[in-house]
This record gives structure tokens, C-alpha cells and sequence, in this order.
């Protein structure tokens, strides 16, 4: 009989709760998601961040961890690097930014083992989890081998970022997670002139798909230069700016997520 991939299923020791940052569609900002969500949960208990975009990882520039190196000890465990107060991993510590690397499955499957298995994450409340775009070998990997919480799908306005949102609701349904709700990233911009919302994407049929499906949408967080400028200086605008509406907006979805 063939046997059931979900059996591996297996807790990370010491890590109560794993929040996964996805999107079907790439550059809707679930690096920044991940990023900022995981500095406003320190407000709420120890925070762990793992980068599983192991084909374009951009944690460790986000967070402005560049040139850190996680120390590798006896029995290949691996001492995660500590930044703003949150642990991290990335594969982005282990090889230089402009090297692809070509990843057969098999060695996937390695790599997404060690990240929970080797890596010690020490006792954590909350492990957030930003993935690659799409719904592939890595997110599948991911539901096989923890039990994640919750999933949290980035999404910017339009339809065109819609379709590939619903490809990956429609993953996490099918795997079992249960979809804590939508973020809608650059949802709008403050006009700097006259503070009135400007719409950067048209508004597509998000919200009346999120009703027939009975899913939140979580917070919607204005687009604003602020933000990619905090990710390029690895300073993101939770501990940039912790008083303006951004950093106020990935608070409310840190509350809305524990
Ligand atoms: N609300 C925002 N306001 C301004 N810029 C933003 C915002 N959200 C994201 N960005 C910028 O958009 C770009 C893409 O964001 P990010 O890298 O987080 O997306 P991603 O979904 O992780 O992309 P990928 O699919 O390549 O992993 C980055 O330069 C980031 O700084
Ligand atoms: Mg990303």
C-alpha cells in the first residue's frame, strides 16, 4: 500500500505555532509580510523566521543580516543567526546573493529537512515562514513535513495577483491548513498632497471571492516608498517607523494571527 506522505508530519521540538507567508503570484510582498509580521510578534512571545525561498532569498538583506553566518556545530546542528531579537535561517547565509542554485527535488526535500530538523530554533511561540511564489515542490515539502497552524496568503488588489491567490487557498485547502486569511499588500497609497487614497492597482473581485469563501482578509497595507526603502536598507518599517500606519497595520495582523 502506498503510504500516506502526511505520516512524516512531525513538530519542530520547542516551536509552538507556525504562521507560513504565501501568494500564488512573486513580488506581491510576502518577503515584506513575512519580514514585518514576525518583528510585531515579538510583542507577543519569541519569534523564529525561516526564509524558505531557497531559490531567491531575501531575508537576510530584508533584516539586514548580509554578511552573518549561522555557526554549524557538532552533528551538523546549526545555531540560527539573531536579528532585531528574532532568529533566523536562510539559505541566502550560506551562499553569495548573485549564485543560483539549481535544486534537484531530492535535494529540496534535504534542505527543508534541515531547516527544521538541524536548525535549533530553542523554544520559540511563534516560527513564521515566508515560501517562494507559487505552489510547488517547497510548499508541499512544507505541509508534509510540520503541522502549520496557520497560512496567511499575500495578495495585491488586482485581479491578475487574484487568480494566483486562489491557486494557493485552493493548495492549503486541499492539504489541510487552515488559511487564517488574506492580506491585501499595496492595497492603496496616501496622496502625500491631500492624504486622499490613490489607487495604484485596480480593485479587482477580491473581497466578493473572500465572501463566497468565508475567508478574512487580515489588514490592508497601503503601498508606500517607505516600506521597499526600509527592505533595500534591511531595516523593515516595524522597527523603522514603529508609529506610522504600516508598522500600526502589521501590528493589527500580528493581534488578528495569535
Ligand atoms: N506595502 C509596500 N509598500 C511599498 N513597497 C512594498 C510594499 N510591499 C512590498 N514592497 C516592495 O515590493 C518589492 C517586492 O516585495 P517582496 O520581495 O516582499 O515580494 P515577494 O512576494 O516576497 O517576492 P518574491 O515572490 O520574489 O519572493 C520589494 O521591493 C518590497 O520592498
Ligand atoms: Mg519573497
Amino acid at each position: 500500500m502506498a503510504t500516506n506522505p502526511f505520516d512524516q508530519q512531525q513538530p519542530i521540538p520547542g516551536v509552538k505555532k507556525i504562521i507560513a507567508v504565501a501568494s500564488g503570484k512573486g513580488g506581491v510582498g510576502k518577503s515584506t509580510v513575512a519580514a514585518n509580521l514576525a518583528l510585531a510578534l515579538r510583542e507577543h512571545g519569541t519569534v523564529g523566521l525561516l526564509d524558505a525561498d531557497i531559490y531567491g532569498p531575501s531575508l537576510p538583506r530584508m533584516m539586514g543580516a548580509l554578511n552573518q553566518k549561522p555557526v554549524v556545530s557538532e552533528g551538523n546542528k546549526i545555531t540560527p543567526v539573531e536579528r532585531y531579537g528574532i532568529k533566523m535561517m536562510s539559505i541566502g547565509f550560506l551562499v553569495n546573493e548573485e549564485s543560483a542554485i539549481v535544486w534537484r527535488g531530492p535535494m529540496l526535500f534535504k534542505a527543508m529537512d534541515q531547516f527544521f530538523r538541524d536548525v535549533q530554533w530553542g523554544n520559540l511561540d511563534y516560527l513564521v515562514i515566508d515560501l517562494p511564489p507559487g505552489t510547488g515542490d517547497v510548499q508541499l515539502s512544507l505541509v508534509q513535513k510540520v503541522p502549520v497552524s496557520s497560512a496567511v496568503v499575500v495578495t495585491t488588489p488586482q485581479n491578475i495577483s487574484l487568480i494566483d491567490a486562489k491557486k494557493a487557498i485552493d493548495m492549503f485547502e486541499r492539504t489541510g491548513v487552515k488559511i487564517s486569511g488574506v492580506v491585501e499588500n499595496m492595497s492603496y497609497m496616501l496622496n502625500p498632497a491631500n492624504g486622499e487614497k490613490m489607487q495604484l492597482f485596480p480593485k479587482g473581485e477580491l473581497n466578493s471571492y473572500l465572501d463566497q469563501k468565508k475567508i478574512a482578509k487580515l489588514v490592508e497595507i497601503p503601498f508606500n516608498p517607505s516600506v521597499s526603502l526600509g527592505s533595500e536598507a534591511g531595516i523593515p518599517i516595524v522597527e523603522s517607523n514603529s508609529s506610522g500606519i504600516e508598522a500600526q497595520c502589521f501590528r493589527d495582523l500580528a493581534k488578528k494571527l495569535i
